[in-house]
């Protein structure tokens, strides 16, 4: 039997409830055509579909994303007509999915599961990496002397929840080093081989590195350290939206990101996936009506309070536009733009390039200097010489984000520049 609320959550996701609770339905989906036909013609037109002024390069993605208009719209939209005609809502049985983090949102969980390659249940929305990461590390029990494994590149996102329980409880923390740049995959499977010893009941890493954007082989270690039963996690941050992401492949326990960067949804978007087979391990830490719910795991760790529901709608929206784009034609053109970026870099001298060039192990981010400069120095350079936005990592220089609004001829200009600058600096 399906309930009241249920039937008006469903009806009003399909936009067909009417009168009262019509009018509190999703504000109508208006976007649109994607340009046709493919190659170069095809990304130009794209690009008129974001806000950002034709001739300004937004270069630093790997900070934050930059949404589509149609993003945009859909969340104002929800937000406008909420605003709107709020006085026609009937709370009288429990509401409508106005407070976000009281519903399943199993519509919007199932897209997230197709992305990832999960099952809803084993899908919580949170508000970006650093919740799924905190809600992992005090989530989990750890017998005494228990011994968690990082790498010496986490971002503050991915270490920070161990860190405080390391210091709260005496859990142990370490650090594996990661080179950089990293020559290839064998040597960070090596390293993590080495480390993990008796004690380690828990190994996280990030999918690709915050600071030089280096792609880790995340399987490998998954599967090596979850044949030895030990808890693996997967800071995924930098890579929804940016590299292809199946959870089940990598063979992962948990998996959390940032859809705000590379999916280029609404800032404040996150998801956190873990294993059906293990997600009961994980306690909730953010407790509210649906703490103890183990039918649906996703909705127990999506507890959160009342929320912005426009966000989830702009996720929904960036969810749509990424499948409509095609997931393997953005994941295809970021790494096309990024292996251009480091090919033209790599031929300049006095250019320094971070970012592994195995093939394997870089895409969209680039982190790289030349002649010593100040990343500050040469962002600010970057931006008045080309409009160029990239992100200053002190004295490594800056972070190149390519993304699908960006283009060869921005590339081409970042080159020239930094030609320049090596010749006369
Ligand atoms: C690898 C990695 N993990 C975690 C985070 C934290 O992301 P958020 O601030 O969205 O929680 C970042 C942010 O840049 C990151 O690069």
């Amino acid at each position: 039997m399906i309930s009241r609320r249920q039937f008006i959550q469903s009806a009003a996701v399909a936009g067909l409830a009417v009168g009262l609770q019509g009018k509190c339905a999703p504000a109508k989906k208006e976007v649109p055509p994607l340009p046709s036909g493919e190659g170069p013609g095809f990304w130009s037109s794209l690009r008129a579909q974001f806000p950002m002024p034709a001739g300004e390069a937004y270069c630093n993605t790997g900070t934050i994303g930059a949404p589509p208009t149609r993003v945009v719209n859909r969340m104002v939209g929800h937000m406008q007509k909420h605003a709107r005609e709020i006085a026609h809502c009937d709370w009288s049985d429990g509401g409508i999915d106005l407070l976000s983090g009281y519903f399943p949102y199993i519509e919007l969980r199932e897209k997230i599961g197709r992305l990832i390659n999960a099952h809803y249940k084993e899908i919580a929305l949170t508000q970006n990496a650093t919740m799924g990461m905190n809600f992992l590390a005090h989530g989990l029990d750890l017998p005494e002397g228990a011994e968690v494994i990082t790498t010496d590149k986490e971002h503050s996102g991915g270490r920070s929840g161990w860190q405080l329980r390391a210091k709260r409880y005496g859990t142990t923390w370490r650090q594996v080093p990661v080179s950089v740049p990293v020559e290839d995959p064998e040597q960070i499977f090596d390293a993590f081989m080495d480390a993990i010893g008796p004690q380690t009941r828990v190994v996280s890493l990030p999918h690709v590195t915050s600071g030089t954007g280096t792609i880790l082989p995340v399987r490998e270690i998954c599967r090596y350290a979850g044949e030895k039963g030990l808890f693996t996690i997967v800071d995924g941050a930098q890579a929804v939206g940016h590299i292809p992401v199946d959870v089940k492949d990598i063979g992962c326990d948990a998996y959390y990101a940032s859809p705000h960067k590379w999916l280029l949804a609404p800032a404040g978007s996150g998801l956190l996936y873990i294993r059906r087979e293990r997600i009961n391990e994980v306690w909730t830490t953010l407790a509210s009506g649906q703490w103890d719910n183990h039918e649906d795991n996703g909705f127990r760790l999506t507890q959160r309070g009342t929320g912005n529901a426009a966000l989830l709608a702009g996720l929904d929206e960036a969810l749509d536009f990424h499948f409509e784009v095609g997931p393997d034609r953005i994941y295809g053109r970021i790494k096309e733009l990024g292996d251009s970026l480091r090919a033209g870099l790599a031929a300049i001298p006095r250019t320094s390039i971070l970012t592994s060039l195995h093939p394997e192990m870089s895409s969209g981010l680039t982190t790289f200097n030349v002649a010593k400069m100040d990343g500050k120095v040469l962002q600010d350079t970057l931006w008045e010489r080309g409009r160029l936005q990239p992100r200053s990592q002190g004295e490594r220089g800056v972070r190149y984000s390519t993304h699908i609004y960006n283009s060869p001829a921005e590339i081409d200009k970042a080159l020239a520049i930094v030609a320049d600058l090596a010749e006369k600096m």
